[in-house]
């Protein structure tokens, strides 16, 4: 902890002495907590970072798409799951399963994320989106590796490794460690859960002074998903991963209820690429859906955020009324471990700041405490893609929305992206895959279900089907179990329910 004399002239020449403008009226354990807090602030970088705040909002919506020089990929330079035939796809499959029985492959989960839009004050990796077996994010996830690693295994005669990054925020480490404890890890050996913490960052108002929340509290925030990069160095977790083997990382976000874990045909896709980057994509649904489009900007690859992209390139529309930036970027990503030490050495301190404007209560003047109702404050944000301009090679690749992205943003009562909607496109995804595998439905009454395999996000499925990803990862040896049946619903397909089918052979 530094002396308060030694902090009090430091945020002088920083231009912030207004923040211990309450230090006499705080309690001694105030004082000591603020201190803490204060100690721990990087208060050289401070100055800088308040007046490039300051700057970045005054310039927020000042470049045209001319000037950023944006223009659409070519869907010709885009994998696609559609587009490629079934060899193929076995082929890059098959590379991605080797590389996972051989230990070469980890998870990161971007998780440090205040999850404002759902609005739970717990980490939106423990929501239960109400589905019959009512698990959580995380233990969807954790039991997707689980599987993942089981078929390399039975593929390879191996016994490998997953392992599983977590980047949390002074937010989320805590509940989310408690969570993962509590529920034993979900059957994950722990020292294969490796959670490190991102670094928080000082709220500033327009003018560039820090926001103090309460008299003896900065109003501070997690410095964006790609803080990611200053983490991985803070918490060496390159070196974690050095030591384990692990060449290639598979990064995604925690909201995501069809994410497809380790996926073995993407990873397989950008190893045979020779690809140190990669990004999945789904075709954008609507002009104005909240998500990045892989895009270039003056030649380079990039992911321009929905935020941030000219108004008249979100509408923009080819000669066959098609969207013309429409890769829809899923926050998931493929890194190398050596492109990712390149960016730890090189460029990690190069990445764009982006400006958000936000709603930041504060202690005014007087000591009251304020709720504004418009933006008052900056945050500054780096985003998780913003390295993909540093590959030598990158690649996208389109996934089929309805098998891989149903993102949790918005809580229900929302139109679109919320617990709603991720449960009842899981359990479409999963009454496609008994369907597919011939199974047959009946009603509570014993009357057989006419088969409805297309069913939209605005309507639950005809069938509540619920299978466990112990059981099938993404479809795969759901035949030996269901062809045939005469199955009532709802269905919860677990280990013991698997067992049981297999038995009445
Ligand atoms: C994100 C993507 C967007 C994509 C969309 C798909 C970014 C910057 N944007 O947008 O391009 O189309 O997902 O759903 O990646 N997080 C942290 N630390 C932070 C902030 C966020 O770990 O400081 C994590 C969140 O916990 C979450 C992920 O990053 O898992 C994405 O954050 P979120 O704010 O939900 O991003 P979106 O705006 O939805």
């Amino acid at each position: 902890m530094l002396p308060i004399e030694e902090v009090k002239s430091t945020l002088e020449d920083a231009g912030q002495s207004h923040i211990l403008q309450f230090w006499t009226e705080l309690s001694e354990g105030d004082k000591s907590s603020f201190l803490v807090e204060l100690s721990q602030l990087d208060l050289h970088e401070l100055r800088e970072h308040c007046e490039r705040a300051a700057e970045s909002a005054a310039n927020v919506q000042s470049a045209s798409a001319a000037d950023q020089q944006i223009e659409p990929v070519p869907s010709e330079f885009i994998g696609s799951i559609r587009k490629s035939d079934q060899t193929t796809l076995t082929c890059w499959e098959n590379e991605g399963y080797l590389q996972i029985s051989q230990n070469r492959v980890a998870m990161l989960l971007l998780a440090g994320g205040q999850g404002t839009r759902l609005g739970v004050p717990y980490p939106k990796g423990m929501y239960d989106v109400g589905l019959p077996s009512h698990k959580t994010l995380y233990q969807i996830q954790a039991e997707r590796i689980r599987k993942v690693q089981e078929l390399a295994n039975a593929k390879h005669g191996s016994k490998c490794t997953v392992t599983w990054y977590i980047m949390t925020s002074e937010f989320t480490l805590d509940p989310t460690k408690n969570f993962f404890q509590e529920n034993n890890y979900f059957g994950l050996d722990r020292s294969d859960v490796v959670m490190f913490e991102q670094r928080m960052i000082p709220a500033v108002t327009f003018d560039g002074k820090v926001i103090l929340q309460d008299k003896g509290k900065i109003a501070m925030a997690p410095d964006g998903n790609g803080g990611l990069y200053r983490a991985l160095v803070d918490n060496k977790v390159l070196e974690d991963m050095e030591k384990r083997g692990v060449e290639y990382l598979h990064v995604y976000c925690v909201d995501n209820i069809l994410v497809k874990m380790a996926d073995p045909i993407f990873i397989g896709f950008c190893v045979s690429k020779g690809a140190d980057c990669g990004a999945k994509v789904v075709e954008k649904a609507y002009p104005a859906e909240p998500v990045g489009v892989v895009c270039r900007v003056a030649g380079v690859y990039q992911v321009v955020e929905y935020s941030e992209l000219p108004l008249d390139l979100v509408e923009q529309r080819g000669p066959e009324g098609e969207l013309v930036y429409s890769a829809g970027n899923i926050c998931n990503h493929f890194f190398t471990r050596a492109f990712l030490n390149e960016v730890a050495q090189k460029y990690q301190g190069q990445l764009k700041q982006h400006v958000a404007l936000k709603k930041v209560p504060f202690v005014d003047q007087d000591g009251n405490m304020v709720k504004p109702t418009k933006p008052n404050g900056i945050k500054m944000e780096k985003f998780v893609f913003d390295v993909f301009q540093f590959s030598r090679k990158f690649v996208a690749f389109e996934v089929l929305r309805e098998d891989e992205f149903s993102p949790l943003k918005n809580a229900d009562g929302a139109p679109l992206d919320t617990p709603t909607t991720a449960r009842r496109s899981l359990l479409a995804q999963h009454y496609r895959w008994a369907l597919a595998a011939g199974a047959n439905f009946l009603d509570a009454q014993g009357k057989p279900l006419p088969s409805r395999p297309r069913v939209t996000q605005d309507e639950d499925p005809p069938v509540v089907c619920e299978i466990s990803p112990l059981v099938s990862f993404f479809g795969e040896g759901l035949d030996q179990l269901l062809r045939q049946k005469a199955l009532t619903t709802p269905l919860l397909l677990d280990e013991k329910r698997a067992k049981e089918l297999l038995q009445a052979q």
